[in-house]
């Protein structure tokens, strides 16, 4: 390639940009990313077109590609989430969003005059993917602190009998990471006496580190998902936004399509698919192990607490669901919200202790917050 030199003004601009990627990088508290990867060690495949195109599991004619991580860490995924052995697919998405389309998308293919039942609670982005599929969908309400609630979602699936019925269970609310209880979900829908139904769970942020508390939430295969998204770049940690969804294989077969341009199968979403993210994503399983998630969660549920009880003792009304990361709060004023990116919804704000979140940043922000509400 020729030589690249941008002129005076578009230099400044990039050396601008990055200043201010760096400082808003470190006041950072109110969305579930990760800012602790390190990549080093991966820079020199940015050199390359790496292109994922098609099925991971079906060898494709573009051979530029990281294939064979991507199946890794599909593997790893479906392992962690107790997928039936022999009957499980997935890939590497562009984030927890995609993770539910495609899994919306299969449920449909296989029920397709099913009624979609899902929280109040649901991301924003669910009720998007139901348009996109012209699903008709039902919101179930939820109880104060962000779980589904059952009586509301019995009620509305015994009133539509007649229907197979697809459930979007969230395993960590996008406000309060409230989890929905899969294995109640599960019964609900067989004491009502319906056969065809599937369930899928958002497991965005939390999915990959409530697979390893003890207790274990109900929210995996075995526990009755037939479907698990979650994002890359919320709890493992990755430069670009990316994510995993692990179905089960047999579904997925049902709406597989050869295509011969590519030499593979046109099973995902999108066609090209970056193939940096399921590198980054190996990188991180392989280098942090189960033991090194394990200690991530640890460190993110300890800080969520010291939280919690710092600023209850300062007279701000915190609190956090049961084994999670999120510590919801009443909206701060604004000038504050603002610093550190700390998103509102109605009345409520949150702080996500995310794995690179320290004591001593919270210490930080607890003193903003006095200096700015006037406390001694
Ligand atoms: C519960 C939940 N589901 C899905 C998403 C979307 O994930 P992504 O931003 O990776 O597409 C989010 C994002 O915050 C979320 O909180």
């Amino acid at each position: 390639m020729n030589s690249i030199l941008l002129d005076d003004k578009s230099q400044e601009e990039l050396n601008n940009l990055l200043k201010n990627i760096k400082a808003k990088t470190d006041s950072f508290l109110g969305y579930p990313v990760s800012k602790d990867f390190n990549i080093e060690a991966l820079i020199e495949f940015l050199k390359y077109p790496m292109n994922n195109l098609g099925d991971p599991f079906v060898k494709s004619t573009y051979g530029v590609d990281s294939r064979e991580q991507e199946k890794e860490v599909v593997a790893f995924f479906a392992a962690l989430f107790r997928a039936p052995k022999e009957n499980w697919w997935g890939y590497v998405t562009n984030g927890g969003s995609e993770g539910n389309l495609y899994a919306l998308y299969l449920a449909r293919e296989l029920h397709p005059k099913a009624m979609v039942y899902y929280s109040e609670a649901t991301h924003y982005s669910v009720q998007k993917n139901l348009h996109l599929l012209n699903m008709s969908g039902i919101v179930i309400k939820t109880d104060k602190k962000g779980e589904i609630d059952y009586s509301d979602l019995d009620h509305n699936i015994g009133m539509n009998r007649h229907l197979p019925v697809i459930v979007l269970a969230n395993i960590g609310t996008t406000m309060t990471e409230a989890r929905d209880d899969v294995s109640k979900i599960k019964t609900i829908i067989r004491n009502s006496a319906i056969k065809s139904y599937y369930i899928h769970a958002d497991a965005a942020l939390s999915g990959t580190y409530s697979a390893l508390l003890n207790p274990k939430p109900s929210f995996d295969f075995e526990d009755g998902c037939d479907s698990i998204a979650i994002s890359g770049h919320k709890f493992l940690g990755s430069p670009i936004p990316s994510g995993v969804v692990v179905v089960k294989k047999a579904n997925r077969d049902r709406i597989a399509r050869a295509v011969s341009y590519i030499g593979s199968l046109d099973t995902t979403i999108t066609g090209s698919r970056n193939g940096h993210s399921p590198l980054f994503l190996w990188y991180a399983i392989k280098t942090l192990g189960i033991e090194g998630l394990k200690k991530r969660a640890e460190h993110s549920l300890n800080v969520a607490q010291y939280t919690t009880e710092r600023l209850r003792e300062i007279g701000i009304e915190a609190w956090k669901n049961t084994d999670s990361i999120t510590v919801v709060i009443p909206a701060l004023p604004e000038q504050l919200s603002k610093k550190w990116q700390l998103a509102v919804e109605d009345d409520i704000s949150h702080l996500i202790c995310m794995p690179n979140v320290s004591i001593e940043q919270i210490d930080h922000f607890i003193a903003e917050l006095k200096a700015e509400l006037q406390l001694a």
